[in-house]
């Protein structure tokens, strides 16, 4: 098992956690009923969104802040569900992935989802 090392290995990640996020029984509705994601579409934003959070590279400019407190005015997002979107991330870079890269991109994700918490659901 290696790290995550470019573009292809944030590909492969993405793809694997909202595979998991999709079917999963506690977040899954927001993906599918709340929103009603447009896949095609939201993953490419989000492996540049990954790409520049991890690579300093990315082509991403918006707004998630904003875009989740428009998701929390449609149904209550909680705590919990923030927590838990931690863990399936970290638990999807821990099957695929191991070293530096890794554990970078484990604790960003914790650190953006403990504001968007914050900032979403006060
Ligand atoms: C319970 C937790 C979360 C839920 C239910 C959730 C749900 C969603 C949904 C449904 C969208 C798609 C919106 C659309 O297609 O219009 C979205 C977009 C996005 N999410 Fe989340 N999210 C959560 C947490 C997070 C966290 C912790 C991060 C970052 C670490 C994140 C990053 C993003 C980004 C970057 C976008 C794209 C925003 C844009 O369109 O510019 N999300 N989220």
């Amino acid at each position: 098992m290696g790290d995550i090392k470019d573009k292809e290995d944030i590909v492969l990640l993405i793809n694997a956690f909202y595979t998991k996020v999709r079917s999963d029984k506690v977040i899954g509705y927001f993906f599918n009923d709340v929103v009603n994601v447009n896949w095609e579409a939201h993953l490419p934003k989000m492996y540049e969104f990954w790409s520049k959070v991890l690579f300093s590279k990315g082509d991403y400019n918006g707004n998630p802040m904003a875009i989740h407190q428009g998701i929390h005015a449609q149904s209550a997002m909680t705590g919990d569900h923030f927590d838990h979107w931690v863990e399936l991330f970290q638990q999807t870079v821990d099957v695929l992935f191991e070293g530096e890269n890794a554990e970078i991109v484990k604790y960003r994700a914790a650190t953006i989802a403990s504001i968007m918490k914050v900032k979403v659901i006060h």
